[in-house]
């Protein structure tokens, strides 16, 4: 047991770092790819990994004291870490700037964006999700059928054959309209600026690595634009909460429900901060994650031929060449098998981020209070103990395998269990229905695939792939991937 303010010393295994800027430039390392950087730490040192040696990094917690940084995996890691809510404690998305948002009137937005359900831990977050919960509830969810097939149907019209598409591309434009549409009850087409655009600018900005070096708010900076942004957003959205007040909306979309929505016991409605800060969040944790699982199923299965071309078949024979109806996505077990297995090959959110609220034990290590926790959703997917042949896209595998929560997590587990769960996996076959039927997607040669991002990940460079009319020819295009997604999953 430690004394009273005795300070917990840092004995987490992890690289010894250059004196001055060895820390920083681990933090570096990380940010640049997380996935290939973390294989090293975890190859040299075991499950449990600190950034550096002595500590002292410090990626995402807004907290001043952080004392480090660690990197962990494993099915009895992921169960402590998710389930101890009241250890683990989540921070708001913006990070380490965060503890801007008090500076002045400019950067007051900072105390909503990215806040929302991910600034709050233990019995508010519990109180704050049941108030949300309605909104993503099996049958609320498939009311939004209708608007994904038409959204869907929009870009399947725009696609031209034997022509190049970006694919990435593609899937963020199409699931940041699906976002917007459902969750604010705008239509990209009808509005210029939309909320969700504005959000996705501000998340763009709040990428770049100079805002957290240069917090200042000077015109010339990121940490400017970034502020301008969110007054903006904030504009934007307090307009559109406003007028659903004002009409009393009814309307079926999220935000018209948390207007709505009252605490059980107080029957408080939530605030305009709160409205502002939750809308935020489901944004940013539903769109991106969604749009790279969709791209990478779309890579994995051009480079399959085998399993596209049952897909399809299986397709065909049970939707005849129509959108999907709500009943028949429960018939069709191989797109199901598909997506998971894509899920775990190339888990589109790889970390759960926390930090802890008190001194606790990991993996046979002491943690201070205020370390930063991420564990691996990325690596447990790939224990060839769980999943023999990890890096082979296999959706067979799951003929046979039943997984526990722990050991397959592409939603996390325990209370922070992805809210959207439900939505994003009713969205991705939704999408994969429609554009599989519509074209046959042709890899393009010798393109550079490399894996980028930290919270989700996508391909660094984009992914292009040739529109073919649906010849069931899925032989085109398979091999020669260059870049090192080779590393995360077997390719020809
Ligand atoms: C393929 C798509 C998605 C993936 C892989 C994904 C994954 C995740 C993961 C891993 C978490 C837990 C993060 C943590 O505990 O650190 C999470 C939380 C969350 N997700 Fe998703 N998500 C997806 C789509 C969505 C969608 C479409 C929505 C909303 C429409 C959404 C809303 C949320 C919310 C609100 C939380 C916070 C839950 C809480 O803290 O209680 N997600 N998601």
């Amino acid at each position: 047991m430690l004394a009273l303010n005795q300070k917990t010393e840092w004995t987490i295994p992890g690289p010894q770092t250059l004196p001055l800027i060895g820390r920083t430039l681990n933090v570096i390392k990380f940010g640049k790819d997380c996935i290939g950087y973390s294989n090293q730490l975890f190859s040299t040192y075991g499950n449990v990994v600190s950034l550096a040696a002595s500590g002292g990094t410090n990626i995402y917690s807004p907290d001043t004291d952080c004392p480090g940084t660690i990197l962990a995996y494993g099915p009895e890691i992921i169960r402590q870490v998710t389930n101890q809510h009241h250890i683990y404690h989540k921070r708001p998305l913006s990070g380490t700037l965060y503890r801007q948002k008090d500076k002045s009137k400019r950067t007051q937005p900072l105390n909503n964006f990215g806040v929302g359900l991910f600034g709050v831990n233990e019995e508010a977050h519990l109180q704050q999700r049941k108030l949300m919960m309605p909104a993503f509830h099996k049958h609320k969810v498939e009311s939004y059928r209708d608007d994904m097939v038409a959204m869907t149907q929009y870009e399947i019209d725009q696609l031209l054959i034997d022509k190049s598409c970006e694919i990435s591309q593609l899937m963020q434009r199409l699931t940041l309209r699906i976002a917007t549409k459902t969750l604010f009850g705008e239509d990209i087409n009808l509005v210029d600026n939309t909320a969700g655009e504005l959000i996705q600018e501000v998340l763009n900005c709040q990428r770049s690595s100079f805002i957290k070096l240069f917090p200042f708010d000077v015109p010339g900076l990121d940490f400017h634009r970034y502020l301008n942004l969110l007054a903006e957003y904030e504009t934007k959205i307090k307009t559109i909460i406003a007028e659903k007040r004002a009409k009393g909306s009814n309307d079926n979309d999220v935000l018209s429900m948390l207007i709505q929505a009252r605490d059980e016991e107080s029957g408080h409605p939530l605030s305009e901060a709160e409205l502002i800060a939750h809308t935020g969040v489901i944004f940013l944790a539903g769109h991106e994650t969604t749009a790279n699982a969709l791209t990478w199923t779309i890579f994995l299965l051009s480079q399959y031929p085998q399993v596209i071309g049952d897909l399809v078949n299986e397709l065909d024979s049970v939707l005849h060449g129509e959108p999907p109806k709500i009943e028949q996505l429960e018939q069709l077990p191989l797109l199901d098998r598909v997506i998971k297995e894509s899920m775990r090959v190339l888990a589109s959110v790889p970390w759960n981020g926390r930090v802890t609220s008190q001194t606790t034990e990991l993996g046979g290590y002491e943690l201070p209070k205020g370390t930063e926790v991420f564990v691996s959703i990325y690596h447990t997917h790939h224990m060839a103990e769980i999943y023999p042949d990890p890096e082979a896209f296999k959706p067979e595998r799951w003929e046979t395998i039943d997984p526990s929560i722990y050991e397959y997590n592409p939603f996390s587990s325990g209370p922070r269990l992805c809210l959207g769960a439900t939505f994003a996996k009713m969205e991705i076959k939704i999408i994969l229905a429609m554009l599989l039927q519509s074209f046959r997607w042709e890899y393009i040669n010798n393109q550079k695939i490399d894996r980028a991002g930290v919270i989700s990940i996508k391909p660094k460079y984009g992914l292009s792939m040739m529109v073919r009319p649906q010849d069931h020819e899925f032989n085109q295009g398979v091999g020669n991937v260059e870049g090192n997604i080779r590393e995360n999953v077997k390719l020809c």
